[in-house]
């Protein structure tokens, strides 16, 4: 709108009405950061300046002493250094993007620490719903260990996110087909885990967006949100059965998972919750309740020194670059029996 007459300053009245022009642009601009300073008022943790509106996920290289980010439409993964004082992060640096998946969007991403790998899933760019993979690169070298297309001629998928198990079998969920992909540590396919058990709800707004965060337990079992109907559920990988966790209190829009403890879960979300089982994950209780910046969307959890990160999907800002908020989760305690 302003944008023409700030261009041509030629006159002495127009450059009267250039200046007339910025002073209200840069009014705006103080009125739009103000909004999201006191938005994001609570956030503490990392902000740093990356490419593109959105990163779904975030996850921290403990031995690397970084963030990793998928890049969404960058296709691959960016990470992110500093010394954390004051939030000061800098900005991210592309460290891999995967010329095989061009024109697909990255997201689920996990660090496969005993094998110095990271694994990052690969979906179609919405609104397509074909094209799913899941890529393996090498730690340091960022070399490609394997990339595996997931999806069966015709079907419609949308793979999110990925766990990987003590052997370095990989689990990619399909939130759009409610299933689990299984496969090798060497990247071979190893069938699905698929069960009308996942649906636990009818109708369309309780299966907008299915099974989502995926974390492997160290007893030797997956956990797996379902986020639009705010389902937990327990699954052994090895014979496909499954039980629902019952879980007092909701996890409705449940996205990324991470393991706190073997009884501790980080639900990132809207909000993001801190999930509690004292009995193996048969029953489990919401204990903790962050909000967070909440106009981020809050979509993926990490554990970075002891405390949980919550990676917010959108980024803001009025250049190239993004601000993208990595922001450390306080969870405000609820109620015990609620
Ligand atoms: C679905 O899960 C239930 C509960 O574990 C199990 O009894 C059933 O056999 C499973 N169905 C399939 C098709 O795997």
């Amino acid at each position: 709108m302003c944008g023409g007459c700030c261009r041509r300053q030629r006159g002495p009245d127009e450059k009267a009405r250039g200046r007339r022009c910025g002073s209200v642009f840069a009014v705006l601009a103080l009125v739009a950061s103000a909004v999201v300073a006191f938005l994001e008022g609570t956030a503490g943790g990392v902000s740093y300046a990356g490419e593109g509106w959105f990163h779904e996920c975030a996850k921290w290289d403990a031995e690397g002493a970084r963030f990793l980010a998928s890049t969404f439409f960058g296709g691959g993964v960016a990470e992110v250094r500093g010394d954390g004082e004051g939030g000061a992060w800098g900005e991210e640096q592309v460290v891999m993007a995967d010329p095989d998946v061009k024109g697909r969007v990255a997201l689920g991403l996990a660090v496969d620490a005993p094998r110095r790998r990271v694994l990052v899933v690969y979906a179609d760019r919405p609104p397509r719903f074909g094209y799913a993979a899941l890529g393996a690169y090498e730690l340091g070298s960022w070399r490609r260990l394997f990339l595996t297309r997931l999806d069966a001629p015709g079907e419609s998928t949308f793979a999110d996110d990925v766990a990987a198990d003590e052997d370095g079998n990989a689990y990619v969920t399909d939130s759009m087909g409610c299933k689990i992909w299984k496969l090798s540590p060497d990247g071979e396919p190893l069938g699905v885990i698929k069960n009308a058990t996942f649906v636990q709800r009818t109708g369309p707004l309780n299966n907008f967006v299915g099974l989502n965060g995926i974390v492997y337990h160290p007893n030797g079992y997956l956990l797996v949100v379902h986020t639009s109907g705010g389902d937990l559920f327990k699954v052994d990988p090895k014979t496909g059965s499954l039980s629902v966790v019952d879980v007092r209190g909701s996890l409705k829009q449940g996205d990324g998972l991470e393991l706190l403890s073997p009884t501790r879960l980080a639900v990132a979300g809207m909000p993001s919750r801190l999930v509690e089982s004292s009995d193996d994950w048969e029953t489990a209780t919401v204990t903790g309740r962050y909000v967070g910046p909440i106009h981020r969307i809050g979509s993926s959890a990490t554990v970075k020194d002891g405390d949980v990160y919550i990676n917010h999907i959108v980024g803001f800002g009025l250049g190239k670059k993004k601000t993208h908020i990595i922001a450390r989760a306080v969870f405000a305690p609820l109620a015990a029996a609620s």
